[in-house]
């Protein structure tokens, strides 16, 4: 069977949906429930590759875990003192995987090795090596910095730290080290990320406090475990977000997704770009909000994007800027170096394939000037194995003129496996 996937021009996108369960959240909830004591069960889990990864690594620690293929998962945890795992922890391709659980491997009285593709095997884990050697760890990486990781615990000393780069996986990690030490850890991050690992940790049980961009954590505290149902990935949504704003005739409402401030930055560029936006029905669920969104597009100005909202959009910046050339007054992203470090390098990934359709733009050292008003003409497109660079450019192509293949588009099954089918009932051709 053919990797490839071929992209035809779109009219429109119509209609409703519901996205899959959120990737981050579904991470940290698996992760949190092998250290509680007793059964947690979780409803409209992360379906892609990226949470299964967590979930085997999960169970290689010793907690039972059980799914009905429906996005139940239910997970038996053991509390803080996991089993020592008979052979290597396999990340996968994901980040995620290997950054958090590491803060939770780092305090348990054993030795893990945690292993990954050859695209996580790239990605800088230095960030997460350096504070948690300091707690007390002892961790050998290739050359200091890449999986596969050799990561033996120990008792843990709480630490106050202030990471070099805005990285939410990082803060997490160290937060679950932290309960697992003794002492007090605290982690005042350069600017605001994601906060679902202090959301989710009280939702388990643990106090955890902020103050400005310190979040502080005391060790030894007991989780107890959680019946959650898991709002819609925001990310996910972000794609026909994005595909509505550029069709003038579009209608799209997504029910059940996550609304959490720290995520939701792309709605305010979305709105600047000229789409109208309400949130309705929206509750809160164990500390995070969800509800529906509605988007009817229309015309706006010229958006610029940097510093802490870079951070915060960090995952959206692919499919903004592969629809940056159809909107009116064109996109700026400015410090988003780290684009650089994801799955693939998704500057220069962004960069090739808007320019193979035509696009014209500027890279920088860490962004993109891309004018808008351009006329787009469909392309071969390499994703690069890179999930979110395959779905931002199935978007862009709706807009083409003609035809786009996707090379190698089954990676979108590390975040959102049924994609392409839920483009397909929304684009009105
Ligand atoms: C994530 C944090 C971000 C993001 C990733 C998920 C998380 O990574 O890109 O997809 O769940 O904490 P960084 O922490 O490296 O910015």
């Amino acid at each position: 069977m053919s990797n490839s996937v071929l992209v035809r021009p779109a009219r429109n996108i119509l209609g409703s949906l519901r996205v899959p369960g959120d990737k981050s959240i579904s991470h940290r909830y698996a992760m949190l429930a092998a250290l509680a004591s007793g059964r947690s069960r979780f409803e409209n889990f992360a379906p892609g590759a990226d949470c299964a990864s967590t979930l085997g690594c999960v169970c290689g620690l010793g907690c039972t875990v059980e799914q009905d293929g429906r996005g139940t998962v239910t997970i038996d945890g053991l509390g803080p003192r996991l089993r020592e795992p008979a052979g290597p922890l396999n990340c996968g391709n994901s980040g995620s995987t290997m950054r958090m659980l590491a803060g939770i491997v780092a305090g348990q009285p054993f030795t893990s090795e945690m292993i990954g593709d050859e695209s996580l095997c790239r990605r800088p884990m230095k960030r997460i090596i350096e504070p948690l050697s300091r707690m007390g760890a002892t961790i050998c990486a290739a050359d200091g910095d890449c999986a596969p990781l050799c990561i033996t615990g120990a008792t843990l000393r709480g630490i106050e730290y202030r990471p070099p780069v805005a990285s939410a996986q990082v803060k997490t990690s160290l937060l679950f080290a932290g309960l697992l030490a003794e002492g007090v850890t605290a982690v005042e991050e350069p600017s605001r990320t994601r906060d679902h690992g202090e959301v989710a940790l009280r939702a388990f049980g643990a106090k955890v406090d902020r103050s400005g961009n310190k979040v502080t954590i005391q060790g030894g505290q007991t989780l107890h475990p959680l019946e959650a149902g898991i709002p819609g990935d925001t990310s996910s949504a972000t794609f026909f977000l994005c595909a509505a704003a550029i069709f003038p005739e579009s209608n799209l409402v997504i029910d059940g997704v996550l609304l959490n401030p720290t995520r939701s930055a792309l709605l305010d560029v979305l709105t600047a770009l000229g789409s109208r936006i309400s949130m309705l029905r929206v509750e809160e669920l164990h500390g995070e909000l969800v509800g529906t969104v509605t988007l009817v597009p229309g015309e706006g100005e010229a958006v610029s994007i940097a510093g802490a909202q870079t951070a915060l959009l960090i995952d959206e910046l692919p499919v903004l800027a592969a629809i940056a050339p159809f909107t009116a007054g064109g996109l700026e992203v400015r410090d988003a170096g780290e684009l650089r470090l994801k799955e693939s390098d998704r500057l220069s990934a962004v960069t090739q394939n808007l320019r193979a359709m035509g696009a014209e733009l500027e890279q920088t050292a860490d962004g993109w000037r891309i004018p808008g008003n351009q006329r787009l003409h469909g392309a071969e497109i390499q994703s690069l194995g890179d999930h979110r660079v395959a779905m931002a450019f199935a978007i862009a192509a709706l807009r083409a003129e003609g035809e786009t293949v996707i090379d190698d588009s089954k990676c979108v099954s590390i975040s959102y496996p049924g994609f392409f089918e839920d483009l397909e009932k929304l684009a009105e051709r």
